[in-house]
């Protein structure tokens, strides 16, 4: 059941333009994904949400857009190049590479329907494998240039504390957030983007006094589920796993891991982690730069303890699609059954927020009207403009990509309302509403209050 959900989902984000694989002309990229029209405008969605909320509605929290290529020097300071590797294992039989820590539940490239463990293949020793991306600096491909694609967005964060704390002359506890491209080179990318070797994190370095550390954890938790309820994820699919200290970098003091619960499994959106002041006071060793703060109150200097809400940006969307997907029977305008297939987003992160219908595509005056709607209200959202086929087909279409509102310029809106509240005035739409598909009978002129209002 579960797989084949997840079988309709991949293929309806291809179908419709959500998610498309990497260079697919070319056989594809593993690991490597394209968002088309809707999926990009769905991404930006949901990016948007997070930085409001971290940056825009709070005054404690700063942005930062740090730069992918970083000085070697950051990576062997915070530990990457030593430590940032996984555990691998070779096949001799089938010559494949895994991660030995999921062998158990990888398909043989062979035999797929055995485990890699069951399939009869010799397999060597784990050994470490590092993810990091190397790449050279400058023309000259030798040691003394290389660097790393970076594999969080977090060290720029860090690396930046002190000109961040200057800029903005903050008191403790604040924030930097940042939302970019991560990459890591992962042994065995899988379930669709979930696990993928170029990706987005969203994430907060949030800077506070040691002895409010393990509070702070608690309220992030809280905050950061509050934030997932409020585009769309409901909380009982939400899970907490309160990681074990022998689990945990050997720094943290706690970390929490978030939870949701996709249909192949509940697997990991974002990590809480109390990261102390580990970073920071790695990057002042290595850098001989100071990055103490001074607390002016008690006259004070102390490296800063950091609360860290990291969270996944491709994670994100794939588990509102997956949150999304629903299928209904329902009864067409003929009286036959079929599978209603409607994405159920929140207004807030629907890619498109109205289709704009006229009933008949042969009637100029109907069209016109609908034209010079649609391009009014694009100026405040976007909207999809379609006169093509049956209005009920419009309306499936639309529901597919999780359009909430369907509105329908038709003759009353010409000739004026038949009945109802509206009856006898001019200019009003029918206004649809995709998931319970009742539909309301609306002035034009209320129709950007009312979606504005909606769309939160
Ligand atoms: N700075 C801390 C950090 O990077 P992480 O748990 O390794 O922590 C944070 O990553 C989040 O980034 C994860 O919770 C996940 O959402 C996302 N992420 C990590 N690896 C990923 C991958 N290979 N593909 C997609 N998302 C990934």
């Amino acid at each position: 059941m579960a797989e084949n959900r997840m079988e309709k989902i991949v293929a309806l984000c291809k179908r419709r333009g959500f998610i498309f694989q990497s260079s697919e002309i070319y056989g594809g990229l593993n690991g490597a994904w394209d968002y088309g029209p809707l999926g990009a405008e769905l991404k930006r969605n949901l990016k948007d949400a997070w930085w409001k909320a971290m940056t825009q509605w709070r005054d404690d929290i700063l942005g930062l857009d740090g730069s992918i290529l970083m000085n070697r020097a950051v990576w062997k300071a915070s530990g990457h190049e030593a430590t940032f590797s996984d555990p691998m294992i070779d096949c001799k039989t089938c010559q494949g590479r895994f991660r030995a820590d999921q062998v158990a539940s990888t398909p043989c490239p062979q035999k797929p329907s055995k485990m890699v463990t069951a399939c009869g293949g010799e397999l060597t020793e784990a050994r470490q494998f590092n993810l990091m991306f190397k790449t050279y600096v400058g023309p000259v491909e030798d040691d003394r240039n290389l660097t790393y694609l970076r594999p969080e967005t977090a060290q720029a964060m860090f690396v930046q504390f002190k000109n961040v704390l200057e800029v903005s002359r903050k008191k403790l506890p604040f924030g930097i957030a940042q939302i970019g491209k991560a990459f890591r080179n992962e042994i065995n990318p899988r379930n669709f983007t979930f696990r993928s070797r170029e990706f987005e994190q969203m994430e907060v370095e949030f800077f506070v006094r040691p002895s409010e550390g393990k509070a702070w954890l608690e309220k992030w938790l809280t905050d950061r589920i509050a934030w997932y309820e409020s585009i769309g994820l409901p909380r009982k699919k939400i899970q907490v796993y309160d990681v074990p200290a022998k689990d945990r970098a050997f720094y943290s003091q706690g970390t929490y891991d978030l939870l949701y619960e996709f249909p192949f499994g509940a697997e990991e959106l974002e990590g809480i982690a109390y990261r102390t002041d580990y970073d920071l006071k790695q990057h002042q060793a290595a850098s001989g730069k100071p990055l103490e703060y001074f607390d002016e109150e008690t006259r004070e200097k102390f490296i800063p303890h950091v609360v860290e809400p990291s969270a996944g940006v491709d994670r994100t969307v794939l588990a509102l699609i997956c949150e999304a997907y629903t299928e209904e029977g329902v009864t067409d305008e003929k009286g036959n059954q079929e599978t209603r297939v409607v994405l159920r987003f929140h207004p807030r992160i629907a890619p498109v927020k109205a289709g704009i219908f006229p009933l008949l595509k042969n009637k100029p005056d109907l069209v016109e009207k609908a034209r010079a709607l649609a391009a009014d209200l694009r100026k405040h959202f976007p909207v999809f403009y379609d006169e093509a086929g049956a209005i009920g087909r419009r309306y499936r279409r639309q529901d597919e990509v999780g359009t909430p509102f369907g509105i329908t310029v038709d003759f009353e809106t010409l000739e004026g309302a038949k009945e109802g509240p509206l009856a006898g005035r001019k200019d009003t739409v029918t206004l649809r509403h995709r998931d319970s598909m009742q539909q309301e009978r609306l002035a034009i002129s209320d129709l950007l209050p009312r979606l504005t209002a909606a769309l939160g």
